[in-house]
């Protein structure tokens, strides 16, 4: 049985469990979900992911996450913590937080709604001592929310990934500090 970490006005957040991946794969990965995170994943892809949030929520307390819906039921997105695991960023290690939402589903609100529950989580709970996120300047929908979230735009943690094309490099960071979060509450 998953376990439900979050519970907001529309959504519920919960971990991922065996046999999640054929929904994952039916309903976000899609072209458009996809489009500036390297593109769709073959279901084995996803699997492997699962296995690695599974493994992660096990050992640590934090993970990767599905967002459902309440009204429907449905699952409407993925969202939520893991470690920075990029060789090539020079904070590997750090608690990363991220997020994808169905693209039916996009601009209701649900990944900010989603985004506060698991910051709270992550400071609360788990105790990170920061946070951050990673994004390329062409996706403008999520470094808008990073910033809507009170992140600070890093520099300093930029990095080039050639597993990325041209459009989507350097992979750019914003962070978010306990005191940061708890002060614009
Ligand atoms: C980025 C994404 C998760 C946003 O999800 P969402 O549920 O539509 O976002 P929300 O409705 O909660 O929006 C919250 C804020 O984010 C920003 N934002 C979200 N989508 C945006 C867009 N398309 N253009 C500009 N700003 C956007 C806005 O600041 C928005 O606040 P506002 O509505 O008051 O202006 C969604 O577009 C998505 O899944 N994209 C594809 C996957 C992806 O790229 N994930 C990020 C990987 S780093």
């Amino acid at each position: 049985m998953p376990d439900i970490i979050a519970e907001t006005d529309r959504l519920i957040l919960r971990t991922i469990g065996e046999g999640d991946a054929a929904e994952h794969d039916r309903v976000l990965n899609t072209p458009e979900v996809m489009a500036r995170l390297g593109g769709t994943l073959e279901l084995h892809e996803i699997e492997a992911k699962h296995a690695k949030s599974m493994a992660l929520y096990a050992r640590e307390g934090f993970s990767f996450l599905f967002m459902i819906e309440k009204d429907t039921g449905e699952l409407v997105g993925h969202c939520g913590m893991k470690r920075v695991d990029n060789p090539l960023a020079s904070n590997v290690g750090d608690h990363e937080i991220g997020w994808l939402v169905r693209q039916d589903r996009w601009r209701r609100g649900y990944a900010e709604e989603a985004m506060r529950a698991v910051i709270d989580w992550a400071f609360t709970s788990i105790g990170a001592p920061h946070l951050v996120a990673l994004t390329s300047e062409a996706n403008v929908g999520s470094w808008k929310l990073m910033e809507k979230l009170g992140m600070e735009r890093r520099k300093d943690l930029d990095f080039s990934d050639p597993n990325y094309p041209a459009e989507d490099n350097p992979t750019i960071q914003y962070s978010l500090t306990a005191q940061a979060w708890e002060s614009q509450k």
